[in-house]
């Protein structure tokens, strides 16, 4: 439970704290210190050069410390690039941080606990997995626009804007629901179906 809220909390705490950071140009790559020094505990860690059971615990699935050079690396690296390329500019960076920590984190806790009717095309997925990664994705990424918006770095524009995250979290389900997780990890699928998503519909 505690590696799943880490994959959960992190994340969206992470995009909360963008708005504390000032407006210099230097502020995103501040702001991404925090998840660089994590970067470099994952793989110092991976690659074994110090021991530290307590991280290799709380971020990876089956407890072998190469594991933080994958899922956990790259999701790290996600959140170094949303708020590098996007910072509070664009709603891209703030969509696909929501449906990778939000989104997919919750289908996960969900999932386990209710996901005994799996998808047809994959027995590793649920339904319940598969149905709170949509709802979460969609009202994380809502809640976070909202919450960006009132700060007033980019505008909600009401329905146009509902419908377009809706679609964006469909895909990013569909996305998460395929069979492909032994060759790509959700945590580079999922971000990088919803940017590429975002980018199509939003445009900036
Ligand atoms: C994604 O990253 C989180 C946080 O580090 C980790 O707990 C999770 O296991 C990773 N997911 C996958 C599919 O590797």
């Amino acid at each position: 439970m505690s590696r799943k809220l880490v994959h959960i909390l992190s994340g969206l705490l992470f995009l909360a704290s963008w708005p504390i950071f000032s407006t210099s140009t230097g502020a995103r790559y501040f702001a991404s210190l925090v998840p660089s020094l994590n970067c470099l505990r994952l793989v110092m860690h991976g690659l074994s050069l110090v021991p530290d059971d307590g991280l290799i615990k709380s971020v990876t699935r089956r407890g072998n410390p190469e594991e933080l050079l994958r899922g956990p690396l790259f999701y790290v690296l996600v959140l170094i690039i949303c708020a590098i390329v996007f910072w509070r500019e664009s709603p891209i960076g703030m969509i696909s941080l929501a449906m990778m920590c939000g989104g997919d984190g919750l289908a996960d806790i969900i999932g386990r606990r209710f996901g005994a009717l799996k998808i047809p095309y994959n027995q590793q997925k649920s339904w319940a997995g598969s149905i709170s990664m949509f709802l979460f994705g969609f009202l994380v990424s809502i809640s976070m626009l909202y919450y960006f918006s009132a700060f007033g770095y980019i505008e909600f524009e009401g329905v146009w804007t509902v419908k377009r995250v809706a679609l964006i979290s469909l895909v990013a389900t569909l996305v998460e629901s395929l069979p492909i997780t032994e060759t790509v990890d959700d945590n580079i699928s999922v971000p990088l179906a919803s940017m590429m998503a975002a980018f199509l519909l939003f445009g900036y």
